[in-house]
């Protein structure tokens, strides 16, 4: 059985978590392959919100086994209070198993990660301040921490040793910070070994047998597509490969078993933290987009800049993940808006640009060009098919699908489970 990669395709906060929950009933395994508690997933379900950060979507989905996937970066305080926080309201989140090669984040990337946005100034990144960025950074320097290491005291030690060499004298002689203590950091983590050990599995081996028994397996990708640190708005990106490549690496599942890559596509578009962003509003639309849409962050609280749909972003997620399917969501909050634009094309310094341009100063400098269209003003929250649509409102989908790229699946009507117009089946089809 397959394989379904689900990749945000702008920049994050696109609906990745409803995706999952929607196809929760229905897979058996769901892997985060990327990133860590930067991410904020928020499912509806029957009226309940739920707020996801470290664990993927799939937890709250009974049957599913879920799993937090090798490349993802762990902080296991935030882990173990997500955890309490959902059992407290009465999930179960037993079934969770933990990679054993995943990386941790520890109390001094945080630290790194707030100082070195402060070195940066007025080119500061706008992370989430959850440490990710370090703690990639010590991943691929080979200076990182994993969690089987908490399990064998002496190697801890010694990799603490190795890791804090070099990042306290950052700390004290370029940061004005206090060294930290190796002792300290190795009894943090020891503290979590013995409530993680039951979780800790070799998790491609799980998931490959998975998939060899028939078993469904959704990778719940975390960030977007332009958030990914190859793909995205560098330098103003994440430090992982949220696009569907990384998935295959951030959870050990081989292309070839890949079956589907689901696009998931605001009708509009947002992004928290700073980087360019074409076609953001700075005017009362802007802010109604905000308000109506209830853009602020999962994770920060941050207010998300918003901004129109832009089909050069689309295209270009479509190309390099690969998808089969765009889920778009939050059409509803179009609703009422009279006249709605969709860019089609960027002026780039008086040339017009139909593809995302190749350097990032081009794309700093790119003004949208917008085509417009009719809105409507009836309640769409409950249509169950395209038909169901105001007549504007199928124009308006049909434009985006055409402009996209990649066919139009499923389109979100209202943050429900429920309120999702299923075109095509996302595993079956
Ligand atoms: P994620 O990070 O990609 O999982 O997305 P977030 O959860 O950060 O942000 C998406 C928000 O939109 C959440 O509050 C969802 O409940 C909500 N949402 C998802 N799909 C729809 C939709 O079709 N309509 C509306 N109105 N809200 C939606
Ligand atoms: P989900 O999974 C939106 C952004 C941050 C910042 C940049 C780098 O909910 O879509 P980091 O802390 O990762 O080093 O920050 O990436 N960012 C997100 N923006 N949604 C997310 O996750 C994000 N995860 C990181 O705002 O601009
Ligand atoms: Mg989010």
């Amino acid at each position: 059985m397959p394989a379904i990669v689900i990749v945000g395709a702008q920049w994050g906060d696109e609906g990745k978590g409803k995706a999952t929950d929607l196809l929760g009933g229905r897979v058996d395994y769901v892997v985060k392959p990327n990133g860590g508690n930067n991410a904020g997933h928020t499912v509806v379900v029957g009226g309940e919100k739920y707020e996801l950060k470290l664990l993927p979507a799939g937890i709250l989905s009974p049957n599913v086994v879920p799993i937090i996937g090798n490349g993802v970066v762990v902080n296991l305080e935030a882990l173990f209070e997500e955890i309490d926080g959902l059992n407290a309201r009465g999930a179960d989140t037993s079934r969770l198993l933990v990679s054993a090669n995943a990386h941790l984040v520890a109390p001094y990337h945080q630290v790194l990660d707030k100082v070195t946005e402060r070195f940066l100034g007025k080119r500061a990144i706008g992370t989430t301040g959850r440490g990710i960025g370090p703690a990639y950074m010590d991943k691929v320097a080979r200076l990182g921490i994993r969690v089987q290491d908490i399990f064998d005291e002496s190697i801890l030690r010694q990799k603490v040793e190795g890791s804090l060499r070099q990042k306290n004298e950052l700390l004290v002689k370029v940061y004005n910070r206090r060294a930290v203590d190796v002792e300290e950091i190795v009894e943090y983590f020891l503290g979590f070994a013995e409530r993680l050990a039951p979780m800790v599995v070799d998790s491609t081996y799980v998931l490959n047998k998975a998939l060899d028994e028939g078993k469904v397996v959704l990778m719940e990708g975390g960030q977007a597509t332009f958030l990914d640190v190859d793909h995205g708005t560098y330098p103003f990106v994440t430090s992982s490969n949220p696009t569907a490549g990384g998935s295959s690496v951030g959870s050990g599942i081989g292309p070839t078993r890949i079956s589907r890559v689901v696009g998931i596509i605001k009708a509009y578009t947002t992004r928290v933290g700073a980087g360019p962003f074409p076609t953001e509003l700075f005017d009362e639309m802007g802010e109604y987009l905000q308000k109506t849409g209830g853009e602020f962050g999962v994770n920060t609280g941050r207010p998300r800049r918003c901004g129109w749909y832009d089909a050069l972003l689309a295209r270009h997620a479509s190309r390099v993940n690969g998808f089969t399917d765009y889920f778009l969501t939050k059409l509803d909050v179009l609703t009422g808006i009279e006249r709605i634009p969709v860019c089609v094309a960027y002026d780039v310094d008086g040339v017009r640009h139909d593809e995302m341009p190749m350097t990032q100063t081009e794309f700093h400098h790119a003004k949208p060009i917008f085509e417009y269209f009719d809105g409507w003003t009836e309640d769409i929250s409950s249509a169950k098919t395209i038909e169901d649509l105001p007549a504007n409102a199928q124009t308006y989908v049909r434009a985006l699908e055409r402009l996209s790229g990649t066919r139009f699946s499923a389109i979100g009507v209202g943050p429900d489970r429920d309120q999702t117009i299923v075109v095509n089946d996302l595993i079956l089809d």
